[in-house]
């Protein structure tokens, strides 16, 4: 299959669109990571995502909307607190997980009763969804255990000839993908089930209640949490600023939010930010850098989302993808 590089342009929109409406998955720029879209309710369309990712049909994915009223469509029992944190965040970083409705495919949800809502903030992505005429189920567009993408090229170098298009929207501001804060079980308080840029105390201010995170024991609530999302070829190490860096292989990279006062001659630095991290762990290794070192500074550890990431980066958290 040809993969076509489309423009942000409102004819190729509408042509991505239709392309989706004939059962074909195109890919997307959102605020967060590029997506891989199909209609929600074509079956057959929503498989493809998985064959083409290398998903295992128990992640679930996250439906995007258009509209916080399009979750009518798809989620049933919607409780007023969707309301509340749809008025506040939407567009945006935050997805919510709901009832799902009957009508859609189990496929979607991985078996689960429930639904993921999002309606990302993204000028191209919110058309293409009103176009497709349905709400558009989309993972982020990698191949799973690579990175997320950040940008169309980042879409290509893993998928093309496996999707019909990517819709070229440039670099994704916020970088790493959406907070997801579960409002099933509203006799506890809202679970985050996975950390982003939107934060607990966000959220728990909005809603004016307590806020958890979701405990290990919670992780088949968000199976998407139990796969480790990246394995780099080179070492990743997570240091802090006072651990002295060591000279590992002929090249290395040392990710930070400034220049660190002392590297190993072999190691280039890189900025380090939510919006760049993906893009610099794909470049270390097309580079065959030996090691990453991420460092570990107090405006980096102070974001939770961020955080996740790099723990997922060193393999700290999770089970190898299978
Ligand atoms: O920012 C984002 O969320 C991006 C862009 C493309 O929107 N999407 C994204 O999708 O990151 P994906 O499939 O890579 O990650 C979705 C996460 C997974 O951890 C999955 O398990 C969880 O959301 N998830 C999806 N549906 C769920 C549900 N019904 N219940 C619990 N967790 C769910
Ligand atoms: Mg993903």
């Amino acid at each position: 299959m040809l993969t076509l590089l489309l423009s942000s342009s409102d004819s190729d929109i509408a042509y991505a669109a239709k392309l989706l409406q004939e059962g074909e998955t195109v890919a997307f720029p959102t605020e967060t990571v590029y997506g891989l879209g199909a209609c929600i309710f074509d079956e057959v369309a929503v498989k493809k995502i998985f064959v083409a990712k290398g998903r295992p049909s128990d992640n679930p994915l996250i439906a995007h909307v258009f509209a916080p009223e399009q979750a009518a469509e798809i989620a049933r029992d919607i409780p007023t607190e969707y309301a509340v944190l749809s008025e506040a965040f939407f567009p945006g970083p935050l997805t919510v997980v709901l009832r799902r409705k009957s009508n859609v495919p189990a496929i979607v949800s991985g078996g689960l009763d429930t639904i993921a809502i999002r309606m990302p903030a993204h000028s191209a992505a919110l058309k293409l969804i009103e176009q497709a005429g349905q709400p558009v189920v989309a993972p982020s567009a990698n191949k799973s255990g690579r990175p997320s993408p950040t940008c169309a090229k980042h879409v290509l170098d893993d998928l093309n000839g496996e999707i019909a298009a990517v819709i070229d929207g440039g670099k994704c501001d916020v970088g790493i993908e959406s907070t997801v804060v579960s409002l099933i079980d509203l006799e506890r308080p809202p679970v985050i089930l996975r950390p982003g840029s939107i934060s607990a105390e966000e959220i728990a201010a909005t809603l004016q209640c307590s806020v958890e995170y979701s405990k290990n024991k919670d992780a088949v609530a968000s199976p998407g949490m139990r796969y480790r999302h990246y394995a780099p070829n080179a070492k990743v190490e997570l240091v802090f600023p006072k651990q002295k860096i060591p000279e590992i292989g002929d090249y290395s990279v040392v990710l930070a939010s400034s220049p660190p006062q002392e590297i190993p001659n072999s190691a280039e630095f890189r900025f380090l930010s939510a919006a760049t991290l993906y893009a610099e762990l794909r470049r270390a290794d097309k580079k065959k850098a030996s090691a990453i070192f991420i460092l570990l500074t107090p405006d980096i550890t102070a974001q939770t989302g961020l955080m996740n990431r790099l723990t997922q980066a060193a393999c700290i958290v999770g089970e190898p993808h299978k």
